[in-house]
């Protein structure tokens, strides 16, 4: 057993009750290699900014359990070694069991999400009661999760019936003990998170998604005063990104995102951690294609790796400051 307090990280009670006071969110970045770690805490460092790193199962089964551990620890060191203490939470994402939950509380994670959004609302409860049980017994705060987002939770594109049914929130909230709630308002996972049937096009030809449900946002809101809201899917699909790797020999068809304007109004409200992966995975894809393409005899990964690096870290820390709202709050 090794608590996450000993490898220096923080939980997210106290980041949270700040961001939500101050009208801003913190970033929760996945993570899966040391470049992507690297990224993240440079922005966050130079941004000052409070930080969520955050690891699916996929990332763990990817980069090994134990490794990422040490890589979260040696984070904390590296921002201090940068000149700045941020704050720091290590994170599961979208967890599925309790098992799994139990295993990353275990082995230092300082918070878990139980994502139990695909049960009927009676088993989500309980299987999130029973993970916050375990959890608060070790001072590591929970996400929980009501309604389905589209994407990589739900093979079909978010309809009105998978919107989080405001009329739920309070129970779900007070028969669990969740410490934050993420919702489904029509953001979605990926970096196709609309058909094009479901947007318009701006003078560009550029495809523009429905907007975001501020109503049922609200309205959670009005029955959670004060509570930690969470939005899963909110990359914003860069359009420079897709096009400079269709550019480069890739092929990325009706790539769509979630406006940075929207997410910059949710960051004011309770809203006050956003989720961004595929983001991350478009900046980097973008960087590798672009040197691959223009130096063809280039084989030594440093040369390719290190300019993702350098373009995810710009990504994040324009996120920080244009978007979340965090720099400047570590
Ligand atoms: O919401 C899911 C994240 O983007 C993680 O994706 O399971 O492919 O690591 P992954
Ligand atoms: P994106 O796919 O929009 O980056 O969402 C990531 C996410 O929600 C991780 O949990
Ligand atoms: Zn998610």
């Amino acid at each position: 057993m090794v608590s996450y307090k000993e490898l220096g990280l923080s939980n997210t009670k106290e980041m949270f009750k700040k961001a939500v006071a101050g009208g801003y969110a913190i970033p929760a970045y996945n993570f899966n290699n040391m470049e992507q770690m690297q990224a993240i805490i440079q922005a966050c460092v130079e941004t000052k900014s409070p930080v969520i790193l955050q690891v699916s199962s996929g990332a763990r089964k990817y980069a090994n359990a134990t490794l990422l551990r040490y890589m979260a620890q040696g984070a904390v060191a590296y921002a201090k070694e940068l000149g700045c203490e941020i704050p720091i939470a290590l994170h599961l994402d979208h967890g599925d069991s309790f098992e799994l939950c139990k295993d990353c509380i275990d082995s230092g994670f300082s918070s878990v999400m139980i994502d139990g959004s695909h049960h009927s609302f009676e088993e989500n409860i309980a299987l999130t009661k029973k993970v916050v049980e375990y959890a608060h017994q070790h001072d590591v705060t929970v996400e929980g999760e009501l309604g389905v987002l589209a994407g990589i939770e739900d093979e079909v594109v978010a309809e009105t019936s998978t919107y989080t049914r405001p009329e739920e929130v309070e129970e779900f909230v007070a028969k669990t003990g969740v410490d934050s709630l993420a919702i489904s308002i029509g953001t979605s996972h990926g970096a196709n998170k609309f058909t094009p049937a479901q947007c318009t096009r701006n003078a560009d030809g550029i495809l523009v998604p429905p907007p975001l449900r501020f109503d049922i946002l609200e309205e959670i809101e009005k029955r959670l005063p004060g509570f930690p809201i969470v939005l899963h899917g909110s990359s914003s699909v860069p359009v420079d990104k897709v096009q400079t790797i269709n550019k480069f020999g890739g092929s990325l068809k009706d790539a769509v995102g979630i406006p940075e304007e929207q997410l910059r109004k949710a960051s004011k409200s309770a809203v006050c951690k956003i989720n961004i992966d595929s983001d991350g995975r478009l900046a980097a894809t973008a960087a590798v294609r672009q040197v691959l393409a223009e130096n063809p005899g280039e084989f030594d990964p440093r040369k390719y790796l290190g300019p993702a690096r350098d373009a995810l870290k710009e990504l994040y820390k324009a996120k920080n400051i244009n978007v979340l709202g965090s720099a400047g709050k570590a």
